[in-house]
């Protein structure tokens, strides 16, 4: 008697892994037959999400050579570098040096006009506004 006992103590692991597999085998075929909706990924949010509003006439305020710098000096570089290096005088004056024949298509008096505007608006004493990190690292890539 005792070696039928036995057998049943060798088989009952067999029967179990067989159970096992089959189970294992019901559920592949059931996700390949009815594959579970995965659910849309959410939208991951950039670390400074957020409307990004620019209060242009905070950062360009009102005054004779404003509409010159706005349109003449963003074509081979954003207005960043003009608003966040707090140049002073001196350095306005340097900038303008360099810059006399990128703008070739403006009169003496309008590039007066406005490096003046620059040099009285754009000091190291003026708080650089707050802008949008990509905003920030744009001037220099072009
Ligand atoms: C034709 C292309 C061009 C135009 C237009 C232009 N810039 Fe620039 N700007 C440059 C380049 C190139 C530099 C990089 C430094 C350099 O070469 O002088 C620069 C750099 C600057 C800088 C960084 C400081 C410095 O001197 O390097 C400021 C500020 C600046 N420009 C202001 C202006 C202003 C103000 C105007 C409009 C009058 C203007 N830019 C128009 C090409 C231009």
């Amino acid at each position: 008697m005792s070696t039928l006992f036995d057998a049943a103590l060798v088989t009952r692991p067999h029967i179990a892994i067989g159970v096992a597999l089959l189970a294992l085998a019901a559920c592949t075929a059931e996700d390949q037959s009815t594959p579970t909706p995965e659910p849309a990924p959410a939208p991951t949010e950039p670390v400074d999400s957020g409307p990004i509003t620019i209060d242009l006439d905070a950062i360009f305020p009102a005054g004779a050579g404003r509409d010159l710098v706005l349109n003449n000096c963003q074509t081979c570089h954003t207005w960043v570098p003009i608003v966040v290096l707090q140049m002073d005088e001196a350095a306005w004056y340097r900038n303008g040096l360099n810059h006399r024949g990128r703008v070739e298509a403006l009169s003496d008096e309008d590039f007066e006009t406005l490096y003046a505007y620059l040099s009285a608006t754009f000091t190291p004493e003026r708080p650089v506004p707050a802008l949008p990190e990509a905003l920030l690292q744009s001037w220099t890539s072009n």
